[in-house]
C-alpha cells in the first residue's frame, strides 16, 4: 500500500544524554544502509533530546527524533512539563502520546492524549499515539471496542489531512516487558480495526495512508512475524531498542 514501515524506539527511562548520543551512533553504523527503505525514529528522554539532536545533526543522520510526552499548553506554570515549542526547538520529529505507562501510572486520560495530539499536530510534530487494552479487557473480548474507543477519542477533531500522517501504536499492555505477545493475527485484527476507525473518522486516504506500528515484548526472533501482516506498518519497540544490535535487527526484519 506504499506506507513507509516504521521502527521506533521507547528508551522510556533509560540512558543519560552521553549514553544516548553513543548508542545512536552505534545504532546508525548498523541501519544506516537501510535508510532508503525504513524510517528508523528513536525516543529517548527528555535531557537526552539536545545530544540526540545535535548528533543527528552534525553527523546528517537519516533518523527521527521523537520525544515520550508534551504538555499540551505552550508554555505556563506546569512544573516538570516540557511544551511543543520546547521540542520544536530540538528539532523532534515525533512525540509518543498516550503510553499505558503514563495513563497508568501518571493519570494520563483520552482527554489529554487529545489535547497533546492536537497541540502537536498544530506544530507539525506528528504524533505517535498509543492505544491498547489490559488483560482483563482482552479476556473479556472487549478489545477491538476498547481500542477503537481509545483512537476515537485520541484523534478527535484533527482535520483529515492530519489524520493521514498521524501515526498509531497497538500496544496490548499486557504484553509491554512481558515477553508475551498476541499471535500476528491478532495484532493485525487489531491493527485493522484501528485503520476502519480512522476511515471512519477521516475518509479512506487517511485510513491507507496513517501508519499502525505493533508494540509490547518486539525482539529480533519475532519481528518479522508482526512486520508481513497487512495492517502492520512497523513497531514500537522499548526493552529492545535500548541495544543496538537488536534494535538493527528489528529495523532489518522489517524491510
Ligand atoms: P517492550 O518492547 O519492552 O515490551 O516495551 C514496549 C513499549 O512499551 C514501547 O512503547
Amino acid at each position: 500500500m506504499g506506507r513507509r514501515p516504521m521502527i521506533a524506539g521507547n528508551w522510556k527511562m533509560y540512558k543519560t544524554s552521553g549514553q544516548s548520543a553513543i548508542l545512536i551512533q552505534n545504532l546508525d553504523e548498523r541501519v544506516e544502509s537501510m535508510w532508503d527503505r525504513v524510517e528508523v525514529v528513536v525516543c529517548p528522554p527528555f535531557t537526552s533530546l539536545k545530544a540526540a539532536s545535535t548528533v543527528i545533526e552534525l553527523d546528517r543522520l537519516q533518523m527521527g527524533l521523537g520525544a515520550q510526552d508534551v504538555h499540551w499548553e505552550p508554555e505556563g506554570a506546569f512544573t516538570g512539563e516540557v511544551s511543543v515549542p520546547m521540542l520544536k526547538e530540538l528539532r523532534c520529529d515525533y512525540c509518543i502520546v498516550g503510553h499505558s505507562e503514563r495513563r497508568e501510572m501518571f493519570g494520563e486520560t483520552n482527554e489529554t492524549v487529545n489535547k497533546k495530539t492536537r497541540a502537536l499536530l498544530a506544530a507539525d510534530i506528528v504524533p505517535i499515539v498509543c492505544c491498547g487494552e489490559t488483560l482483563a479487557i482482552r479476556e473479556a473480548e472487549q478489545t477491538d471496542a476498547w481500542v477503537r474507543d481509545q483512537v476515537r477519542a485520541g484523534l478527535d477533531g484533527i482535520s483529515p489531512k492530519d489524520a493521514a500522517r498521524i501515526v498509531v501504536a497497538y500496544e496490548p499492555i499486557w504484553a509491554i516487558g512481558t515477553g508475551r505477545t498476541p499471535t500476528p493475527e491478532q495484532a493485525n485484527d487489531v491493527a485493522r480495526g484501528i485503520r476502519a476507525t480512522i476511515g471512519a473518522m477521516f475518509g479512506p486516504e487517511a485510513a491507507m495512508t496513517a501508519r499502525v506500528l505493533y508494540g509490547g515484548s518486539v525482539k529480533p526472533e519475532n519481528a518479522l512475524m508482526f512486520m508481513v501482516e497487512p495492517d502492520i506498518d512497523g513497531a514500537l519497540v522499548g526493552g529492545a531498542a535500548l541495544d543496538a544490535v537488536s534494535f538493527a535487527e528489528i529495523v532489518a526484519a522489517s524491510l
